[in-house]
């Protein structure tokens, strides 16, 4: 995890980078580097698509441009609804696309983008399955002359020109603010709550500052004993969970229980970084808790399922992330990129989204800072799904359940 606040005068040639992207080039693309296309070509048939994910769209005019959008996985139910605003907001503005989804597989994430990159793609939009382990396709960019955005998740490679994401930190603060707030912790007195965490992929630059963001307002309340880890697993590394898996949560909470629980004592509060986790483990403590309290559960996302534990008062609160607002954003700033315009936040107008522009929170190597857009994440409960359904994306069922519209 890199966040680091630079607190020095930034030179005139840091600014520079930082106008022009962190490191690559925002000039539009050349194609016609032979080797990379040779490279990428071999590797094609080794890159299988993922079922009927992968797609390519050369109905439209392609007068902007040919754009490599690489999803991580449709596993993970947000990465379906990404992958799908991402190709038919780009293709209505009249850009032919490539997607993929590489199945959570680093190897085939590297050989899905070489393969864009042989198929003469402008400029790539990537959510990395592994923020480390793209290298390979990343130098074939920089030296391709292709833009790369960094999409939700950074990679750590110069050159990623750009980073669109949600503030992550922010994130787990609005966890930690919420666990604060609904149990009154400043209030607690002498009342001690059992709290346990599950966090994300480590693979994942985005879970630590998840994990962070809640820590840190959390942290005093576990010093003064307000709040107790019963397990003892704080660390990051301990709580962690391999590519976000529900399955992986489940049973770790499930140990948890087993192992600390079953005695009788009371569980308050699971703190989770997301929905696929808070899944798992809201499934652990209905078959496994032996209490009968309700427990504090959080999450991210608004993934169906976890909106319905929310309606069923299983999960208490998500903190939902508008990822069609997150298209937009990606798509306006790809646009500018591709039309050489100068990139800061005087663009942040035409995007039409709330967000800020960020030159300094995230570094794609030490002291390597990458421009970012970051959007506003938003805390639903079961009081406020109707802002949900506001914002069209979903529908509520006559049972008051939510469906996304697809
Ligand atoms: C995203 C989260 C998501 C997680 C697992 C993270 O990178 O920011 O929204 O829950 O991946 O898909």
């Amino acid at each position: 995890m890199k966040r680091k606040v630079l607190g020095v005068l930034l030179s005139v040639a840091m600014v520079a980078t930082m106008v022009a992207g962190c490191g690559s080039s925002s000039e539009p693309a050349a194609t016609d580097d032979a080797a990379a296309t040779e490279e990428a070509a071999d590797t094609e048939e080794a890159a299988p698509a993922e079922d009927a994910a992968e797609e390519e769209s050369a109905d439209t005019a392609a007068a902007g441009g040919k754009i490599g959008i690489s999803m991580p996985t449709q596993s993970l139910e947000r990465w379906n609804r990404d992958g799908a605003y991402l190709d038919e907001q780009f293709q209505a503005a009249g850009y032919e696309t490539v997607l993929t989804y590489s199945d959570n597989d680093s190897a085939r994430q590297v050989n899905d983008i070489q393969n864009m990159l042989a198929d003469g793609v402008d400029l790539l939009i990537v959510a990395a399955i592994d923020g480390e382990a793209l290298n390979t396709a990343m130098d074939e960019a920089a030296t391709a002359g292709v833009p790369v955005i960094a999409y939700d998740r950074l990679i750590m490679n110069d050159a990623v020109s750009y980073y669109v994401s949600f503030d992550n930190y922010t994130v787990g603060t609005l966890q930690g603010q919420f666990i604060v707030d609904t149990l009154d912790l400043e209030n607690a007195g002498d009342t001690v709550y059992n709290m346990e965490i599950t966090a994300g992929d480590p693979a994942d630059n985005n879970a630590g500052y998840f994990y962070q963001g809640a820590i840190d307002v959390l942290q005093p309340y576990i010093d003064a004993g307000t709040l107790n880890v019963v397990s003892g697993q704080t660390d990051f590394d301990t709580v962690a969970t391999a590519q976000w898996s529900t399955d992986t949560a489940l049973e770790r909470a499930q140990n948890i229980l087993s192992s600390y629980y079953a005695d009788g004592t009371q569980l308050d509060v699971w703190l989770c970084s997301n929905d696929s986790t808070a899944l798992g483990v809201a499934q652990a403590i209905t078959s496994d808790y032996a209490g009968s309290n309700s427990v504090l559960i959080t999450g991210q996302d608004g993934d169906e399922a976890n909106l319905k534990n929310i309606v069923d008062g299983i999960q208490t609160m998500t903190v939902y992330k508008n990822v069609s607002n997150e298209s937009v954003v990606t798509l306006g700033l790809a646009q500018a990129i591709l039309n050489g315009d100068t990139i800061d936040e005087s663009l942040i107008p035409s995007f039409g989204i709330e967000c800020s522009y960020d030159t300094e929170s995230y570094e794609t190597s030490e002291g390597n800072p990458c421009p970012s857009f970051l959007l506003v994440p938003n805390v639903i409960t079961a009081d406020n799904l109707q802002d949900l359904v506001d914002t069209g994306l979903y529908t509520m069922g006559e049972d008051g359940y939510l469906s996304a519209v697809q």
